[in-house]
């Protein structure tokens, strides 16, 4: 049942995050030194781990692996089909991978200047926005330097003789494309993380393995962001960790309209009221750590660390 329930893939994420909280209990008990109350924490672990267990782990295991039973492979994290228009103009559906793109924009970049919408589908791409450079056009349109190579151009009224193989490293779907980038080869130098996309996305930016960029010349506004500061939400189950959520982490990469006002309404802290099956359906924090950043079978890196280490 239980395995049913939370998908093969959460378990040793609840029993890492219950070891976890065990190292930081200890702790904390050191201080207190009472080895009743150690019991009685440990039973109230138990039962915050059984509450989990029934009333998210269907739906966390559900959400995360959407219609498909299986968990998305590290290259196929993140990975959003779009065919609003392709499959009935006799064109492969687009494939488009966040990994490789997210190595080099800013989330803001794209989901705020450009104004691709957070749902897969969700944008309406017409092939005559992409050629007259919105879009995936604002990028790709065969002279934006990338390395000091042209970045291939998007989609174009006319078919010119040749244009297929340049039609198809998007209209991919189904296709055998050869890529410029192979994924395995691009995650091996990065720091790994168990979920997702098997990449610890955060520390490679920390380490300047990645540079994701902010700004973009005519589109972007360049106006240096207020930096908000880091808080603490707690989940409202004893013994359950705090979630230490950086604002400031955040906003770096998605500045502020991603979230505001449309998933946080609230301006005040303590407005919006989330619970953890709403996030396991894309609400909240789910609209992103459900899809793109890392999914919520990593409770760990959430439910993490008791208040007073937050800098
Ligand atoms: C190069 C542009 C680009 C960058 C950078 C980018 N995205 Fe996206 N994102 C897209 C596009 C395009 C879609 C699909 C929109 C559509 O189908 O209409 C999308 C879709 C999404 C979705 C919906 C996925 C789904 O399955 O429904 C989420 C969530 C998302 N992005 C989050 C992020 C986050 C978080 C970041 C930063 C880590 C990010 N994106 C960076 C272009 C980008
Ligand atoms: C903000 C700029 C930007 C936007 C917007 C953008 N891309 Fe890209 N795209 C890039 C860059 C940069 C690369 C890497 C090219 C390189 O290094 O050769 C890339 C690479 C690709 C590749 C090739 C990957 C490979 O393995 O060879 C595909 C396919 C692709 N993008 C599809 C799309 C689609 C589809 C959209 C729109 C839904 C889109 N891109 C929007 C910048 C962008
Ligand atoms: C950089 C990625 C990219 C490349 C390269 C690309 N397209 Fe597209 N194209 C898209 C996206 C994204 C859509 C929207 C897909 C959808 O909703 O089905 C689209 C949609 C279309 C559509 C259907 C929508 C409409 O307005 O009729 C046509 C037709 C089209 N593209 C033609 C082409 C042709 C022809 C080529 C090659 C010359 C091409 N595309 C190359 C990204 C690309
Ligand atoms: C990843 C999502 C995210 C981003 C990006 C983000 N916020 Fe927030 N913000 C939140 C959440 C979550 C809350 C808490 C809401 C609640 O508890 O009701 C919040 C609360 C706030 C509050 C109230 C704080 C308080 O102490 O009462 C303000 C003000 C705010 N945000 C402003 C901003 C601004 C300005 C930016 C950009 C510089 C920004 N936020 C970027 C998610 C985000
Ligand atoms: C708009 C998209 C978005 C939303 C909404 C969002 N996140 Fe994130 N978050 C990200 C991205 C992108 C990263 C970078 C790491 C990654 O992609 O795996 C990240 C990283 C994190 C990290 C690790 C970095 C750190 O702060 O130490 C934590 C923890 C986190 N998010 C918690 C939350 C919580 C809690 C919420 C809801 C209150 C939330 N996030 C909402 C996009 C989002
Ligand atoms: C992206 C961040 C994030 C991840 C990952 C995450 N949680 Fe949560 N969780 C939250 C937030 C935010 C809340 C608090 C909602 C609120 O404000 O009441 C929460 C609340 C909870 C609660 C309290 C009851 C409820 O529904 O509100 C439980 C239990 C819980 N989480 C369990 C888990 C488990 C188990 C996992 C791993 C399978 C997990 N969480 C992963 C962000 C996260």
């Amino acid at each position: 049942m239980l395995f049913r329930c939370m998908g093969l893939a959460a378990i040793p994420a609840a029993a890492e995050w219950l070891k976890a909280t065990e190292r930081t209990k200890t702790k904390t008990k050191k201080k207190a030194g009472s080895l009743g109350r150690r019991f009685s924490m440990n039973k109230k672990l138990f039962t915050a781990l059984v509450v989990i267990l029934i009333f998210c782990g269907q739906s966390i295991s559900q959400a995360q692996s959407g219609t498909k039973k299986r968990r998305p492979l590290p290259y196929e994290y993140g990975r959003v089909v779009i065919d609003n228009y392709s499959d009935k103009t006799q064109l492969a559906p687009v494939v488009f991978e966040h990994w490789i793109h997210r190595s080099k924009f800013t989330c803001r970049v794209c989901h705020v200047d450009i104004g691709f919408a957070m749902k897969a589908g969700g944008t309406d791409i017409k092939a005559a926005d992409n050629a007259r450079g919105f879009y995936c056009g604002t990028c790709h349109n065969g002279k934006m330097l990338v390395d000091g190579k042209a970045l291939f151009a998007a989609c174009s009224n006319k078919m010119a003789p040749g244009d297929a193989k340049r039609c198809e490293r998007c209209h991919s779907l189904g296709k055998k494309v050869a890529s410029d980038y192979d994924f395995f080869r691009f995650a091996k130098p990065l720091p790994k993380e168990s979920y997702g996309n098997g990449i610890d996305w955060e520390k490679s930016e920390e380490l300047g393995l990645i540079n994701p960029v902010a700004h973009l010349e005519g589109v972007t506004p360049r106006n240096p962001l207020a930096l908000q500061k880091d808080f603490a939400l707690n989940p409202k189950v004893e013994g359950m960790p705090d979630i230490i959520f950086s604002h400031r982490k955040h906003t770096v990469w998605n500045g502020c309209e991603l979230c505001h006002p449309e998933i946080f309404t609230g301006v005040k802290k303590g407005t919006s009221h989330y619970t953890m099956v709403d996030i396991s359906q894309g609400k909240s924090c789910g609209a992103c750590h459900t899809s793109v950043a890392f999914p919520l079978t990593d409770c760990q890196r959430c439910h993490s660390k008791p208040v007073m280490e937050m800098k």
